[in-house]
């Protein structure tokens, strides 16, 4: 099996991809700032990713790190641009010192777009600098031997002080703290163990290119929360339901993320799943 380096392995998503991809007999150094984990590879420098490449050769480099937060991001740009662009621009450097290029897998995210979905590939319009630092991130790595994937995500997180949007509307109705669950905001969100076997599968066959990667349809995040509240027995007493307009958020999101997936099923031959589907695998796992 193939030796993968990923970068970002400490968080939400990186804790449980590391678990899987060793699993599936990968050999598979984590990176992270944080102690704890195989490598503190210093994203920022050119010199220290060229002697780690050189180092480990890996076959494959997964990048996960990110600044996620979307109204840190639009207060302070700089910060979005030295996690989400700098990194790659150091990696695209380091490219040209070596031989062998990696695979890279890139995670990219549902807020590339804006506007009614669902969205193809090709129809990019980011509304806050998360976003656009994304997609600026996918530009550097476009041309290199890269797979992207955009998605979104939800499911139990594994990752202390992290938790996805199921994690959050569970536990605020279990500690009867009031919510607003939007009923003018679509995504397409995946559980995160079948985007964890995704990107396994983008690990395996390399196909390379830009691919949307989530459920088959979507729904509005408060349909999304009612449904799983109610497959876990959950009254929905603190649930209340509203528009994002109502919020004054430091950073506009889109409203309509949901995402047509049909290109990755053509190239990887594979069927997404409806989100119905992937929110009863997350009410399987919470009541588990
Ligand atoms: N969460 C979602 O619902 C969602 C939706 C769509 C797309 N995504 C994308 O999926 C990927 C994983 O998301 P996640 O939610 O698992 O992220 P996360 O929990 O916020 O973890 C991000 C990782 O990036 C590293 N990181 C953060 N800021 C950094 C910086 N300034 N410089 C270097 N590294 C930094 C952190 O590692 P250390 O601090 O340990 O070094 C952390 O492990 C990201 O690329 C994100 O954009 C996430």
């Amino acid at each position: 099996m193939s030796c993968i380096l990923l970068l970002g392995a400490s968080g939400m998503l990186g804790s449980s991809l590391a678990i899987k991809l060793k699993a599936a007999g990968h050999d598979v150094i984590r990176q992270s700032r944080a102690d704890g984990y195989d490598i503190k590879l210093d994203l920022l420098s050119n010199q220290a990713w060229v002697d780690c490449l050189a180092k480990i050769q890996p076959e494959t480099v997964v990048n996960l790190a990110a600044a996620t937060n979307v109204d840190q991001c639009e207060l302070n740009p700089q910060w979005a641009f030295d996690a989400n662009i700098a990194p790659l621009l150091c990696l695209r450097g380091a490219f040209r010192s070596i031989d062998k290029l990696p695979h890279i897998v890139h995670i990219s995210t549902d807020q590339v777009y804006d506007g009614t979905g669902p969205h193809s590939e090709a129809h990019v319009r980011p509304c806050n600098s998360y976003g656009l630092s994304k997609l600026a991130a996918e530009l550097v790595i476009k041309d290199l031997p890269s797979t992207i994937i955009r998605t979104n995500f939800f499911g139990l997180s594994q990752t202390q002080g992290r938790q996805s949007f199921s994690d959050w509307i569970i536990k605020s109705i279990k500690s009867r703290k009031q919510i607003t669950l939007f009923e003018d905001v679509f995504f397409s969100a995946i559980h995160m163990n079948t985007l964890c076997e995704f990107i396994s599968l983008a690990i395996d066959k390399k196909t390379l290119g830009t691919f949307n990667v989530g459920s088959s349809d979507g729904m509005s995040k408060s349909v999304f929360g009612l449904r799983l509240a109610s497959l876990l027995g959950l009254g929905t007493s603190s649930i209340r339901i509203g528009s994002v307009k109502e919020l004054d958020l430091r950073a506009r999101r889109p409203l309509d993320m949901r995402m047509d997936t049909t290109c990755f099923q053509d190239k990887f031959s594979v069927s997404t799943p409806t989100l119905s589907t992937e929110i009863n695998q997350a009410a399987d796992e919470y009541l588990g």
